[in-house]
């Protein structure tokens, strides 16, 4: 029985490892009064059982004035150890407050007591500098700050530099040398030139000034009006071309206000195939001017076995994301698998650039495909829009379908437009959908009643490639004409090779 017992302990330590089980102390107390038999939470876990956790222990505090005021001791998810402190003074008070999170990783490492924490000797730049270490009684500065107390701000030295002058006051300013800016959050040099302008309309005079700015994004040459600051200049009008630019000492130009217009690309994630940013993104935003392509991504899971698919989809699917921006470089239109470890599931992630203002809608590296079936008393009557009409090619339902295609069936040598010949009582059918498997592009034949029948496939993969009709006829006057003419050939060619 004991050695049963022993065993059952063995193991279930074994799986409590195995699942990244470990002890942690939990209880809180939020209002400390200094008595360890009231706050044991502070100052004696003596006797006290640690509680089974997954991830981690955590222990959080408060300090006012660098005495603990609350203290709580749980789990926490994930299994990193960490230190985090915020100090801070609410506005009205002089109470300087320090919120610390300490997670480890070991069973009842949450078992710090109160006592035994060490405030440090100054408040540690609680301005933004850095926090105080309880563990160690010593700061911690945050990046940009250094000393005991993190109150030294390290100097950053400028690296921008740019043409910095005033035509004005500098003729031939643009051709002055670039200089250093003089802070080190200058990241771009611009130019701008000011045209002023009387009541009357009339120039009253130009000038052109060159220097560093701070900006989050590069400007293209862009104008606009306003009214001088100077009250003296009453009536009077300014207009102000502005471009900016990244290169060190690129600001040699003179903006005249017509350079080509910002690129207007979808802006948006999804994390569902069927969200709006997937189906139908209307979020075309204006990207900064050195960003001129827009880019989507769609990235799945599958497994990457895919024999006998059946209903057109893949086996293991599983949607991960989509997301649709600006780009400041064109990327390759592709899609690449990696395979999982130890498994044939696989990722498959797809991308694509383009270069017109909301062209990054759709699934990337994937065609847009015409998406219709036809009725068969509409197609006797001469009306049916999937054969003879079809509305313009639209996005496939799933970002893995890489085909279009169409299967055209009816009597053998009059799959055309004629209506007449879908008039003589045969079947005549069009099916145009996308498709995650290629059915070929060839015409097979088959008897129903003693009559000859014939089903012509197409598949393809550029947008809206499934127009046309399987007989190799077309409908004139399209503007598909002299695309289609080639497709016709290569039909007719088909269709004669296979009799
Ligand atoms: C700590 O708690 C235990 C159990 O509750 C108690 O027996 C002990 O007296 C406490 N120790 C102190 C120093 O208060
Ligand atoms: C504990 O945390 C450390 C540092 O974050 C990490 O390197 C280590 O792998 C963790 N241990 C466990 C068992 O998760
Ligand atoms: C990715 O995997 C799919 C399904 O297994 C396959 O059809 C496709 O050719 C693969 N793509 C590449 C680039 O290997
Ligand atoms: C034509 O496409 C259909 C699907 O519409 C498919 O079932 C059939 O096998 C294809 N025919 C040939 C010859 O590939």
């Amino acid at each position: 029985m004991v050695r049963l017992l022993v065993y059952v302990a063995l193991v279930s330590s074994l799986l409590c490892l195995v699942q990244g089980q470990i002890n942690c102390y939990v209880c809180s107390d939020i209002n400390f009064f200094g008595s360890a038999i009231d706050d044991y939470c502070y100052n004696n876990l003596t006797g006290r059982v640690a509680t089974s956790c997954t991830g981690s222990c955590r222990m959080t505090f408060e300090t006012e004035d660098g005495v603990i005021r609350s203290i709580e001791r749980d789990c926490n998810s994930g299994s990193a150890q960490s230190l985090k402190c915020y100090s801070f003074v609410p506005s009205g008070n002089t109470i300087h407050h320090t919120q610390c999170e300490i997670s480890c990783n070991t069973t009842g490492c949450n078992n710090m007591l109160a006592n035994d924490l060490q405030a440090c000797a100054s408040s540690c730049g609680s301005t933004g500098g850095g926090f105080c270490n309880y563990y160690t009684g010593t700061c911690v500065c945050n990046a940009g700050y250094t000393g005991a107390d993190c109150e030294t701000v390290i100097a950053v030295t400028p690296t921008q530099s740019c043409i910095q002058c005033d035509e004005a006051t500098e003729p031939g300013c643009a051709s002055v040398t670039s200089t250093l800016c003089s802070s080190s959050s200058h990241n771009l040099c611009t130019a701008s030139r000011t045209t002023l302008y009387d009541a009357n309309g009339a120039a009253v005079r130009t000038t052109v000034t060159r220097g560093c700015i701070e900006s989050f994004a590069v400007t293209n040459d862009e104008c606009t009006f306003s009214t001088p600051a100077d009250t003296s200049l009453a009536g009077f009008l300014e207009y102000t071309c502005t471009r900016t630019c990244k290169a060190n000492g690129c600001n040699s130009f003179t903006p005249q206000g017509d350079a080509p217009g910002p690129m207007y690309c979808h802006m948006c994630t999804g994390t569902s195939d069927t969200s709006t940013c997937a189906q139908s993104p209307n979020t075309r935003t204006r990207c900064p001017s050195d960003q001129r392509y827009c880019y989507s991504r769609a990235i799945y899971r599958s497994s990457t076995a895919q024999s006998e698919i059946t209903h057109n989809e893949i086996q293991g699917y599983q949607f991960v994301s989509i997301d649709r921006g600006c780009s400041s470089t064109a990327m390759a239109s592709q899609c690449t698998n990696t395979t999982f470890p130890s498994s044939n599931g696989q990722l498959t992630t797809c991308q694509e650039t383009c270069q017109t203002h909301g062209c990054n809608d759709g699934w990337p590296n994937r065609p847009k495909c015409i998406q219709c079936i036809s009725d068969e008393s509409s197609v006797a009557a001469g009306a049916d829009d999937c054969l003879y009409n079809p509305l313009a090619a639209r996005q496939c339902p799933l970002p893995y379908h890489q085909y279009c295609y169409y299967t055209d069936m009816g009597k053998s040598g009059q799959l055309n437009s004629q209506i007449s010949e879908n008039r003589g009582g045969y079947r005549r059918s069009m099916v145009r959908l996308c498709s995650v498997n290629s059915y070929g592009s060839t015409c097979t034949e088959f008897q129903n009643g003693g009559v000859t029948f014939q089903r012509c496939n197409k598949t393809c993969d550029t947008d809206g490639c499934n127009h046309g009709m399987g007989g190799g006829s077309f409908r004139p006057g399209t503007s598909f004409m002299t695309l289609f003419i080639t497709g016709l050939l290569t039909y007719t060619t088909q269709y004669i090779f296979s009799h």
